[in-house]
């Protein structure tokens, strides 16, 4: 899918919804009248984890296990999701890391509707209009209630698939809970799966930590897709890492070797392979594949050069009070937190942002509702394929340049992914005049 998400692709469900200036309104995709052809219910509680490898921790589950439930539609279909909040006592929300949904479906309490308190229930529609790999998760104290588990993977196939390409295709779910050791989909140390040699398997990675991780492979590999978005004829790849920011996806795809392949992130793997398969531990590779320049260029489909709008958004820290108390915190063009003036665009705007950080760390920095396209780092243009993100590490020094179109009215958050960085400061706002 060059060019990305709602930027000239198919729509298929939205045919025949009224419009306005040829753009749907996205309120009525999730008509009320249309069933659903993805229903699914999910129950959130409070309770203690205990993971496979025995360490236990007191978290919050969905239907009973964290991860939850993977949910699989089909491009174009319209998921229903009906979440009963249990026994979370702060309440819960769920929110679609990654799908452009209609504003009023985002979940983020506080912005998009009231947390959902013990005993309540949300149910949330969107149509899946984006093939691509994304996760679903809590946005209510979302650095406790992430972190503790309640989240879990959502895969939009494309819709046109006569017969899968893959052999296999599972996601890869990173995760660490508090004070336990890192899991891959909630298992310490190794996940397994079956796969012949020779058969082309797709493993979608996902960052649901806090903080930037990376990931390497045994085998030769392509890099497919970044935040649900494909890249354009992705070159082979061997002997390096793959960023995946906080958040953020990376969709791998491999040929088995005959004595299987190994996927692996900081202390966790994923095996593919003839069953007893044991290919190699590898050490993390040094060097690391830079999205910048991979892959064939193509069409941005927007005009970059002619913004709308062109923002600066600098990040730095300073000493102050947030919400009373004293600390040093996060800050957006000198401001922290609910004093950062939202940003403000108009239905249909090309919107330019230049991303500064000179805070001291990076930030995994994600906007809800839209996609943005990497155009520089440090003021090297992109020259490979569309880098179209969700989610965007900003490393201390660095400055990148990005462009999306304003095509998903509502109030859109834009924080940083390390999540407790965002309730020190790290946070503001998109906004439709
Ligand atoms: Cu993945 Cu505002 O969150
Ligand atoms: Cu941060």
């Amino acid at each position: 899918v060059v060019g990305g998400h709602g930027h000239g692709g198919a729509e298929p469900s939205t045919e025949g919804a009224p419009t306005t200036a040829g753009t749907p309104i996205t309120e009525l995709v999730a008509d009320p009248a249309r069933p659903a052809d993805v229903r699914v219910e999910l129950v959130a509680r409070a309770e203690r984890i205990v993971l496979p490898g025995g360490e236990a921790v007191d978290g919050f589950t969905l239907n009973g296990s964290t991860p939850g439930p993977e949910i699989r539609a089909r491009q174009g279909e319209l998921v229903e999701v009906a979440l009963r909040n249990e026994s979370v006592a702060a309440g819960t929300t769920l929110h679609w890391h990654g799908v452009d949904v209609p504003a009023a479906m985002d979940g983020v309490a506080g912005v998009t509707q009231d947390a959902v308190p013990p005993g309540g229930s949300s149910t949330y529609r969107f149509v899946a209009e984006d093939a691509g790999s994304y996760w679903y998760h809590a946005h209510q104290v979302s650095h406790a209630q992430v972190a503790g588990g309640l989240f879990g993977a959502l895969v939009v196939e494309p819709a046109e698939a006569a017969e899968p390409p893959h052999a296999l295709d599972v996601v890869a779910l990173l995760h660490t809970y508090p004070g336990t050791s890192r899991t891959l989909d909630g298992v310490s140390g190794e996940v397994r799966h079956v796969a012949a040699a020779g058969s082309l398997v797709r493993v979608r990675i996902a960052n649901t930590d806090s903080s930037p991780t990376v990931a390497w492979a045994s085998a030769p590999f392509r890099l497919i897709a970044i935040d649900g978005t494909d890249l354009h004829e992705p070159g082979q790849v061997e002997g390096l890492r793959v960023a995946v920011t906080a958040g953020g996806r990376a969709d791998l795809e491999l040929r088995v070797p005959p004595g299987g392949a190994r996927v692996q992130a900081p202390g966790v793997s994923l095996v593919v392979g003839p069953a007893g398969a044991s290919p190699p531990e590898l050490a993390a590779p040094a060097e690391a594949l830079d999205p910048l320049d991979y892959g064939e260029p193509a069409p941005l489909g927007l005009d970059a050069a002619d913004p709308d709008r062109d923002f600066a958004y600098d990040i730095g820290r300073m000493p102050g009070f947030l919400d009373g108390r004293p600390g040093i915190w996060w800050t957006i063009n000198g401001r922290m937190g609910g004093d950062v003036p939202a940003y403000v665009v108009a239905e249909g705007d090309v919107v330019r942002m230049r991303i500064a950080n000179g805070s001291g760390e990076v930030h995994p920095m994600h906007l809800h509702g839209h996609h943005a396209v990497v155009l520089s780092r440090d003021g090297v243009p992109a020259s490979g394929s569309p880098w179209w993100v969700d989610s965007l590490d900003v490393g201390h020094g660095e400055t990148y340049e990005i462009a999306f179109v304003a095509d998903n009215p509502g109030v859109w958050m834009d924080h940083c992914h390390t999540l407790p960085h965002a309730v020190e400061g790290l946070q503001t706002h998109l906004v439709y005049e």
